[in-house]
């Protein structure tokens, strides 16, 4: 997976350049980055307009470009000491992400490789593995085959193919990393995509104080007894840096805290109902969601529900001394506490 690994250029005042800084990652990681004192400059983009002094940055200097433009891309990385590969088409990803994920990623190692820099951090997923009836914990071994009709897994299992061909013989190596799903106070994803959040978040501000008034109004989520791994923000961008600063060898990683939540510890968090329904009836409700077009994308994400994808982190401990603070019910919690104060 990775390059010829070569001499680490770590020291004082690293410039390091990341793609996607404003995401549910790149917010933390570029926060761990600016705390560094081995990291002098980071040159960020990404394509919405956004201002790193109004979250106290002092070491980002951000430019607003596509990874699709690949004179943008080798603007951004003519300078670095490593490359950090984040910007992505996650939650939407479909047939039209090809671009943006696959395309967009080969600019991004292509221009790494062009320009000499010795080293490469890209976010991969879990997804790469697919979602198979593994059996057991899934190590960094297990072949990342992605799953066809669920467009992110099977863009993230392409792109990793894409990095190793990108890299094969160059001066680049990389470090890769596979977090199952990340959460916590500044990554709201996982709940802001819940269809009941999507809704509340819609209403006018008085409905909604009514409706958390309203008991039967809670929603209810079924839970078919698969157990999710959650990392919190800031243990990935814990890891990214390792592997921004050359910690352990260059490959691939698995990223989890420890521990384990259900669809009912969610639900317990957000104070919701939950029900017990048979795992079948997730995979039945993915494929018939999966004929009707304009669901497909969420047909998608529920089918990333059916099987447990748990994955084997020892490598990361081992090799980066990588020490996750956060369990996966501390990161719930967090995530949920954030979610009440309305952050
Ligand atoms: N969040 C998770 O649970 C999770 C889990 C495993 C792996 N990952 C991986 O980690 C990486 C970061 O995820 P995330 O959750 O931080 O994503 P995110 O919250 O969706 O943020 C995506 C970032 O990429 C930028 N971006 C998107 N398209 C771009 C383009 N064409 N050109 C330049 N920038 C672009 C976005 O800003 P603009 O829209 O302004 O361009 C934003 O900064 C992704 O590769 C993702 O697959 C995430």
């Amino acid at each position: 997976m990775t390059g010829s690994s070569c001499a680490a250029r770590v020291g004082p005042g690293l410039t390091v350049a990341v793609t996607g800084p404003t995401g549910d990652i790149g917010k933390p990681f570029v926060r761990a980055l600016e705390q560094s004192p081995a990291v002098g400059r980071v040159l960020a983009m990404a394509r919405r307009p956004f201002d790193p002094a109004s979250l106290g940055w002092s070491k980002t200097e951000y430019r607003r470009g596509d990874v699709l433009d690949r004179q943008a891309v080798d603007d951004l990385v003519a300078d670095a000491d490593a490359v950090v590969h984040l910007a992505f088409v996650v939650v939407e990803a479909s047939d039209r992400s090809n671009d943006v994920n696959i395309d967009g990623s080969r600019n991004v190692f292509e221009a790494t490789v062009a320009a000499g820099v010795p080293r490469l951090v890209y976010t991969s997923s879990v997804a790469a593995y697919g979602y198979h009836d593994h059996e057991g914990l899934l190590t960094e071994e297990t072949p990342a085959r992605g799953t066809d009709r669920h467009a992110y897994s099977r863009q993230k299992a392409a792109v990793e193919r894409v990095l190793h061909d990108v890299l094969a013989g160059s001066a680049t190596s990389a470090y890769v990393f596979r977090p199952c799903v990340v959460a916590g106070p500044d990554a709201p994803t996982l709940l802001d995509q819940l269809p009941y959040v999507r809704v509340e978040q819609a209403l006018p501000a008085v409905l909604r104080r009514a409706l958390v008034r309203v008991p039967l109004a809670k929603p209810v989520l079924p839970d078919h007894g698969v157990p999710i791994q959650l990392v919190h923000h800031d243990d990935v961008a814990a890891a990214l840096l390792a592997g921004v600063l050359g910690a352990g060898e260059p490959g691939i990683y698995n990223l989890a805290g420890p521990g384990e939540v259900s669809l009912s510890d969610l639900a317990d968090a957000l104070g919701w109902y939950s029900v017990r329904v048979p795992r079948q009836a997730i995979g039945v409700a993915a494929t018939a969601l999966h004929r009707i077009p304009p669901l497909a994308v969420e047909a998608g994400w529920l089918e990333a529900l059916r099987v447990p994808m748990l994955m084997d982190c020892s490598r990361a401990r081992r090799e980066l001394g990588w020490r996750p603070e956060h369990d996966a019910r501390q990161t719930l919690h967090e995530l949920v506490a954030a979610h009440r104060s309305g952050r």
